[in-house]
């Protein structure tokens, strides 16, 4: 995991340190569109046969499953060799995108099926986060020929939720995770440990920006009987908030986003953050939506980047691809003379060095060191240069 963590940092580097210098052709909206069929015409060979570890290794099936992850990999890779959009976000995920499916074909081809089928069921990380940050503009064409009703109810749940929004089938994907909490085959601690509710409240708040619903789906889920007495009070927070900004105007632009998390903030404990992911989630939403009305390189995306970083060292739930280093790199890199630059520099290494230290202490490699080390010199550097 760690070195996971630091193949994502070294990535993201690498990345934003050429976005100011010759920038790769952009990706328009059609172009993405292409790419991710592609992708998607892989994805929907390779993870039904994934679900099965006698079929994924069938010596039969092997050419056909050895060119969809050529397919994976190849269109991964260009979108992430255009993909940046001058949104870092963007980037970082169409990196992480292309590593992974590299990564995946390697091991198929050594033979080692069982890792590759693994890590194709991390993949769709990928997926989910880049797609639940925005709104559904329409209603994807694509989605009813993802796979047919039978196939897809023959799915277990949770891999139908995942892989439904991983397509963008973001109904479907919301039918599933309604079904999973509702039923009695998944206990209630599971469901939380696994980060079903928040995953659920994201494409709620980003994707379809509905309040209502997910307020309804958690009044039934607390009345469960197997459900935490403390997990029940911090989903009834989450009701009365999303009732609250149901009713209000809708969020937009930075400085509502900014006094939604400055009001989390307040609650700091850490223990009570998890009662505010409403508002959390709520201003990551919109942050996303302002971030994307931006034009290119503004600087004034770094603020942006940096309240995103906040957020999601708080609501990150995923040891796989956690966002918060990237987001807080961009917001240093972008303006690293503002005073928010130093903010970003304080909570980032806060989150790097916790994620490298045990009970033996703290181990930060040095290619982490160096690159702290780097991103602070950029700040003082910055700074001294204002004071000239
Ligand atoms: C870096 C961001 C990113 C990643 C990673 C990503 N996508 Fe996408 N995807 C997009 C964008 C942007 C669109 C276009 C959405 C729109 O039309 O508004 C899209 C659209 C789609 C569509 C709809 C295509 C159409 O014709 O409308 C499918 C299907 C899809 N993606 C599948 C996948 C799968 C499967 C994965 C993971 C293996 C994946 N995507 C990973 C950004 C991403």
């Amino acid at each position: 995991m760690k070195s996971r963590t630091l193949c994502c940092l070294l990535a993201a580097v690498s990345v934003i340190a050429t976005a100011g210098a010759v920038r790769a052709e952009e990706p328009d909206a059609e172009q993405t569109r292409r790419i991710m069929r592609e992708v998607f015409g892989a994805i929907q060979r390779l993870l039904p046969a994934s679900l099965d570890a006698d079929r994924f290794a069938d010596p039969a099936l092997e050419p056909e499953l050895r060119a969809a992850l050529e397919t994976l990999s190849q269109h991964s890779g260009r979108l992430a060799a255009h993909g940046t959009r001058g949104d870092q976000s963007f980037a970082f995920l169409s990196r992480s995108l292309a590593r992974d499916a590299a990564d995946i074909q390697r091991r198929f081809a050594a033979g080692r099926t069982e890792e590759a089928r693994f890590l194709l069921h991390q993949i769709t990380e990928d997926c989910i986060a880049c797609h639940s940050r925005l709104p559904d503009a329409d209603d994807a064409p694509l989605s009813s020929a993802f796979m047919d009703d039978e196939a897809f109810a023959a799915l277990p749940l949770p891999e139908r939720a995942r892989f439904a929004v991983a397509t963008r089938q973001f109904e479907r994907a919301l039918v599933a995770y309604e079904e999973i909490f509702a039923s009695p085959a998944f206990d209630a601690g599971s469901i939380e440990l696994l980060g079903e509710l928040d995953d659920y409240l994201e494409i709620c708040l980003r994707v379809k920006r509905d309040f209502e619903r997910p307020a309804r789906t958690f009044e039934t889920f607390i009345a469960r009987d197997d459900i935490r007495p403390m997990l029940a009070d911090e989903l009834r927070v989450w009701i009365a908030d999303l009732r609250a900004l149901g009713a209000r105007d809708p969020i937009e632009g930075l400085a509502p986003a900014r006094e939604l998390v400055r009001e989390a903030e307040e609650a700091s404990p850490i223990r009570e953050r998890r009662e505010k992911h409403v508002r959390y989630h709520a201003a990551s939403a919109a942050l996303h939506r302002h971030l994307a009305s931006l034009p290119a390189g503004d600087r004034r995306a770094a603020e942006v980047y940096y309240w995103l970083g906040v957020i999601e060292s708080r609501v990150g739930r995923s040891f796989w691809l956690s966002e918060t280093e990237p987001f807080l790199e961009a917001a240093i890199r972008l303006d690293p003379a503002s005073p928010l630059a130093l903010e970003s520099y304080a909570l980032l290494e806060e989150f790097v060095v916790a994620g490298y230290t045990g009970s033996s202490g703290e181990h930060v490699p040095p290619d982490v060191q160096a690159w702290l080390a780097e991103l602070q010199s950029l700040i003082l550097h910055a700074s001294g240069e204002d004071t000239d």
